[in-house]
């Protein structure tokens, strides 16, 4: 079996690959590592056949759907997953076929569920159901603690001690234990009965994880991160530096149209000279009374350089092809000390 461990952060994620066939699957993708895993598989000569997600996560961003789009394979998850992308929902029972592999599926609902756990050889993979020291929290929507202690001790803790753990979290740098290791020094799993487990899941007092609301959107639905937009619509338009915008400006460049895309006030309490002010918000409806000229060099800006860049993908989707934006926003402008201007323009 070839295998790689892909931690981002907290978050770790998985690729196996059967030798013999060429075939592989990763394991909860992570939104960042996307070109990584087709370049570890690419590498070992591997093609990915199935993007497979060991629960829906409420705390970093899945990319098994665009993983999959780009692999051209199916995402696969289990039956009481209601995220739309998933192609082939599975069972407790059945089994993922990647080549001369069998990844055997364990339904663990407890941290979600539905939460799974896949067994393939030597190890388990055991998504946020068992963690090394720790197990998933249950206090997150469709959690339940007294479903985790059942998925623990009926069904996971049950395996061959000996089974490799490897978990989608681990903030501590250890990669992997042993069922053995967890049974014996987990804190969470040294209680006496399920009441007890209930009780301590119902005292741990969580805080609530970063960008939960975005993550529960975009993983339920399918949908695009902010981030994911951003990155789409950098990739489809050029950047002016802001040192050669001043040049440009200083030259009196006629081409040139410089584009505020914030609102007024922002706008009136100081813009690049000469700037035109064209709200993001309202770019669609009024470019063709305000931008007359498509073949116009327009420089979009705005005050952190990202809602720029959105609205010079937007212009170019409208056909003005010369739109670029501006690498950085007002913020930085004015740090590096360029002239900037108050009020309305004439
Ligand atoms: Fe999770």
């Amino acid at each position: 079996m070839l295998f790689e461990q892909v931690a981002t952060g907290g978050c770790q994620s998985y690729l196996v690959g059967c030798r013999e066939t060429c075939a592989a699957a990763v394991i909860d993708a992570e939104a960042s590592q996307v070109d990584r895993y087709l370049a570890l598989a690419a590498r070992d000569g591997l093609r990915i056949r199935y993007v497979i997600d060991t629960h829906t996560h409420a705390d970093h961003f899945s990319a098994s759907g665009q993983l999959a789009r780009q692999a051209q394979a199916p995402v696969v998850m289990h039956r009481a997953s209601t995220a739309p992308m998933v192609d082939m929902h599975v069972d407790d029972g059945d089994m993922v076929v990647v080549g001369k592999l069998r990844l055997q599926v364990l339904h663990t609902p407890g941290h979600t569920r539905d939460s799974m756990c896949l067994v393939v050889e030597d190890r388990v993979f055991t998504g946020d159901t068992l963690l090394i020291g720790g197990t998933g929290r249950t206090d997150l929507p469709t959690g339940d603690s007294g479903a985790l202690y059942d998925s623990l001790w009926g069904k996971l803790l049950k395996l061959d001690p000996a089974l490799l753990v490897y978990p989608a979290h681990d903030y501590h740098g250890r990669g992997h234990s042993t069922l053995g290791e967890e049974l014996a020094s987990n804190p969470r799993l040294q209680v006496k009965d399920r009441a007890e487990f209930i009780a301590t899941m119902r005292n741990l007092n969580l805080g609530m994880p970063q960008h939960i609301t975005e993550a529960l959107r975009t993983n339920l639905s399918g949908g695009k991160t902010v981030a994911q937009m951003l990155a789409e619509a950098a990739a489809m338009v050029p950047f002016m530096s802001l040192a050669q915008l001043k040049e440009r400006i200083e030259k009196g460049d006629p081409d040139l149209v410089v584009l505020d895309v914030r609102e007024r006030d922002a706008y009136q309490g100081g813009h690049i000279p000469g700037a035109q002010l064209l709200p993001r918000g309202q770019l669609e409806l009024r470019v063709n009374q305000d931008l007359p000229d498509p073949t116009r060099r327009i420089v979009t800006c705005c005050e952190f350089g990202r809602i720029s860049t959105l609205a010079a993908a937007t212009l170019r989707q409208m056909g003005f092809q010369r739109a670029v934006a501006l690498d950085g926003g007002m913020q930085s402008w004015r740090e590096m000390g360029y002239p900037t201007k108050a009020g309305a323009e004439p």
